[in-house]
């Protein structure tokens, strides 16, 4: 089965780092044959603060900028995040993207990129807390990359060797869950079109 992956910049800042590093994952993701990937860029959907009045869980979005992020995210079977740790936890434009909808990401698989001057481990940690309230299931996997050696000067993306190995296996442990995951999104709306549950339980 061929899967669609969105690959989501986590930052939104003039000079931010994260649009680079969602270019590496794309470049590297892209030699598979079993997945296309795509990026997903948060600063352009120019987002507001969260002005929806109905808590995203219900799925119900007045706005437009809401209604063409919800058919952006909805469109994929997984995520890999690339996620910059601002403040030991995410950025508040990803919090933001992510609080913004709600049913578009369950039941999908996710995986992290995270960074920082030490490798991102506390956005990386709380990412996967929100992604487990929104449904996910957040692979084991993850890249760590440190603003010490994986930039030069702390500035241009310029990854060690390791973190191809690293990404290799994210990704992997993303398709094989995004691949069990659209099969239990097919079952479930099987079952809400006929309206009956012993289809599902025939199908798992
Ligand atoms: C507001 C802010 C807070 C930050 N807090 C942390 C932090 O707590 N821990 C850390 O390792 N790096 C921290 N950093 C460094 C960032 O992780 C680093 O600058 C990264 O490149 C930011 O991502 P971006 O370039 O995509 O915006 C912080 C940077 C910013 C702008």
């Amino acid at each position: 089965m061929f899967r669609k992956i969105g690959i989501i910049t986590g930052s939104t800042r003039p000079g931010r780092k994260s649009l680079a590093i969602a270019q590496w994952v794309q470049q590297h993701a892209q030699q598979r044959t079993d997945a296309d990937f795509d990026i997903v860029d948060i600063a352009e959907f120019k987002l507001p603060l969260l002005d929806e009045a109905i808590p995203s869980s219900a799925g119900q979005y007045e706005h437009t900028h809401t209604q063409n992020w919800a058919a952006a995210i909805d469109s994929y079977d997984g995520y890999i995040f690339v996620a910059p740790e601002y403040g030991h936890s995410i950025s508040g434009a990803l919090k933001n993207a992510l609080d913004f909808v709600g049913p578009e990401w369950n039941d999908k698989a996710a995986g992290f990129v995270c960074y920082g001057a030490g490798e991102g481990v506390r956005a990386g940690e709380h990412l996967r807390l929100i992604a487990a309230e929104l449904q996910m299931a957040t692979v084991r996997a993850q890249v760590g990359l440190s603003l010490h050696s994986d930039f030069k000067n702390f500035e241009t993306f310029s990854p060690v060797p390791l973190r191809n190995q690293q990404l290799d296996l994210m990704v992997e442990q993303v398709i094989r869950w995004s691949t069990a995951l659209a099969r239990l999104r097919e079952v479930e709306r099987g079952d809400s079109l006929l309206g009956a549950s012993s289809t599902r339980v025939a199908s798992l």
